[in-house]
């Protein structure tokens, strides 16, 4: 599943996220930041990729990795969502195409969370956040039609199924 940037590219993408000091420091989240925000601004390059797509559910394409960071493409269908949840390591991201509602959660114990703000994010939006905080959300694509973002996260995709650590049910404030 790996390998849908060009070598050359996948290359130049995890040599700029400099990952020799981990994936927590300021300086791996400033470049990670930066690879985002390149790749955010080529949506074409992006659509043009072989990415799976699954109606109604998330899908996720794994476009570069090593035992340190993995880059995802996750194309949205029209509808989808994730669960609430935390992640057990960095998480960056940014949105492609489409609209990706993100709405934030505070824990009340350790596997219930109450709503704290919803936000939409539009094309070329990047953010990152530390598995600290904590920092819990969901994502949800509302429509119309999929969305596309692109998540840097500091895990090894052959150790890791996924970023999450905690998956939380929504309870009213
Ligand atoms: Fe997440």
């Amino acid at each position: 599943m790996q390998g849908f940037l060009s070598e050359e590219r996948r290359g130049a993408v995890l040599r700029n996220l400099r990952t020799d000091a981990g994936t927590l420091t300021r300086d791996y989240l400033s470049a990670a930041r930066e690879v985002l925000q390149e790749l955010v601004a080529m949506p074409d390059l992006v659509q043009r990729l072989p990415l799976e797509r699954k109606p109604g559910c998330y899908s996720r394409n794994l476009l570069a990795g090593n035992d340190a960071v993995s880059v995802w493409a996750i194309v949205w269908g029209e509808g989808s969502a994730t669960s609430i949840h935390d992640h057990h390591c960095s998480c960056c991201f940014g949105v492609v195409s489409g609209t990706v509602t993100e709405t934030w959660y505070r824990a009340i114990d350790t596997n219930r969370a109450v709503q704290t703000e919803e936000q939409e994010r539009q094309p070329g939006y990047v953010a990152c956040m530390l598995p600290s905080g904590p920092n819990i959300h969901r994502m949800r694509n509302f429509g119309p039609g999929e969305a596309i973002s692109i998540h840097i996260y500091g895990f090894d995709h052959e150790v890791h199924a996924s970023s999450i650590e905690t998956e939380y049910t929504a309870v009213s404030g």
